[in-house]
């Protein structure tokens, strides 16, 4: 009978989808160390420089910022460098933010609030393009998180558990799938 048949029409399309356009990645921004995003510790300024490194971004994947009374920004390279824009090219300040990599490249992220960037909660995120796999030579840092060699190699449990969104919808579309197929 046709119904199931178009059932089966549709799910293969989603599997396509699926398979073609790539599982995306939700990251959650930080480390065990910081409650989401927040004014990095003391003893660990560059802690989401240090996360951020620490994972490859590939375009469409989404990071989520969770936070209180607190801001979310991406600005210009120079803007960065001066921890401050009065003109972001990206705001929110909700709490809970999900901010598409809709792009290759560079992308700026600093908090909003006065002080905080300058006290270390800003990060660069680098995504892949599609095409090139990273280039081996890549220096593109920020400089200034090149030095100490520090070993808080503990915390390095980063958050690279974030394949849900995308693998979770891969199983229960299978499931579904084989049951009309
Ligand atoms: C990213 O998502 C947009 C909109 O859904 C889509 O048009 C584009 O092809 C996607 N790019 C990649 C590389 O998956």
């Amino acid at each position: 009978m046709g119904n199931s048949s178009k059932l089966s029409l549709i799910f293969l399309c989603i599997f396509s989808l699926l398979i073609f356009h790539g599982v995306c990645t939700e990251f959650e921004v930080g480390e065990s160390l910081t409650k989401g995003w927040e004014v990095p510790p003391l003893k660990r300024p560059q802690v989401y420089n240090d996360w951020a490194q620490k994972n490859r971004f590939k375009v469409n994947d989404t990071l989520h910022f969770k936070y209180k009374k607190d801001s979310v920004m991406v600005v210009s390279d120079a803007e960065y460098s001066k921890c401050g824009s009065s003109q972001p090219l990206f705001f929110a300040n909700t709490g809970d933010t999900t901010f598409v990599l809709d792009r290759p490249g560079l992308f700026y992220f600093l908090s909003g609030v006065a002080g905080h960037c300058q006290r270390g909660q800003k990060m660069i995120i680098k995504v892949l393009d599609v095409e090139s796999p990273p280039a081996p030579g890549d220096d593109q840092q920020s400089g200034d998180d090149t030095a100490a060699p520090d070993t808080d190699k503990k915390s390095g449990a980063t958050h690279n558990n974030n394949n849900k969104i995308g693998f979770v919808g891969f199983i229960f579309m299978l499931i579904v799938g084989f049951n009309f197929i």
